[in-house]
């Protein structure tokens, strides 16, 4: 809430009502700058674990601390201000125990400030998300692929597309629901799967990798700006930023060797001197 009593921000309420409606447009961020330029144009601002990868070049999201996401979810929130902000728990901040998880989601939110915490599992985290919930921080489920257990499912696999393993993953889908998740992530779920858990439960599911079906959608937001190097299949590249980036720098470089940069405009001259009016160069 503002100083003058006015919610800026999307609400938990507002996105939960949004389900089988208004598709509920979501990204990731991880700082201040992109938060910005992607604030007015979506709903739901995820500070992902996956800022492991992205941002410091880790091979997996295992190894982000929760001091890391309290300061990526700080510079989101003060990059942002209409957006709803989730922030992941990363590996290690939840699972031990329905207290040890409260603790850690309370840390979150008074030291950034974001509406919700996120994590990662199904029907085996249904007594700690009740527990977070009924004690007031609204929490986001994730079910599907689960890239914090890479290690004990022994690489990044999408479920559902062997009907034999329906049963489960749509049981932890009612699970998490029950449990009082406000929305669910559905990462790497064969699309008619993801099209039945949307249908049959309550709260909005959010896919990647999923289907268009689903009641919103997430990405990478390194990913879809073609950012990443890699980008995995069921990503849209929307930009060629790294490209961008390389042609920016290969301009810089040459331009410093040919004593071109700084130009005239880029320097300080002696008082009384008049600046030349000359385009960027
Ligand atoms: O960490 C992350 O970016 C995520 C999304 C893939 C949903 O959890």
């Amino acid at each position: 809430m503002s100083s003058h009593g006015k919610v800026k921000r999307l609400t938990v309420p507002q996105i939960v009502d949004r389900k089988g409606q208004d598709p509920i447009v979501c990204l990731t961020a991880y700082t201040a700058p992109i938060a910005r330029a992607m604030d007015s144009h979506v709903d739901l601002i995820l500070v992902g674990d996956s800022v492991a990868m992205v941002l410091h070049g880790m091979d997996d999201t295992l190894g982000i601390t929760l001091d890391h996401m309290i300061m990526h979810g700080q510079a989101v929130m003060r990059g942002s201000d209409r957006a709803l902000v989730v922030v992941d728990m990363p590996f290690g901040a939840y699972e031990e125990s329905p207290e040890v998880a409260y603790r850690n989601a309370a840390r979150i939110m008074q030291e950034t400030g974001c509406t919700a915490v996120k994590m990662e599992g199904g029907k085996r985290l249904a007594e700690t998300i009740a527990f977070i919930t009924e004690r007031g921080i609204p929490v986001m489920g994730h079910i599907g692929l689960l890239p914090q257990s890479v290690h004990a499912k022994g690489g990044y696999r999408i479920v559902g597309r062997d009907q034999s393993e329906w049963d489960a993953i749509e049981e932890d889908a009612c699970a998490v629901a029950e449990a009082g998740a406000f929305a669910v992530v559905l990462e790497g779920v064969a699309e008619p799967l993801a099209v039945k858990i949307t249908e049959s439960i309550a709260i909005p599911t959010i896919g990647i990798g999923a289907s268009n079906q689903c009641d919103g959608q997430i990405l990478v937001v390194d990913d879809m700006l073609g950012l990443t190097e890699r980008t995995p299949s069921f990503v849209k590249e929307y930009g060629q930023m790294h490209q961008n980036i390389e042609d920016a720098v290969v301009n810089y470089a040459r331009e410093v060797k040919a004593r071109v940069f700084p130009g005239p405009n880029h320097v300080f001259h002696m008082k009384g001197v008049t600046k030349l009016r000359v385009s960027n160069q």
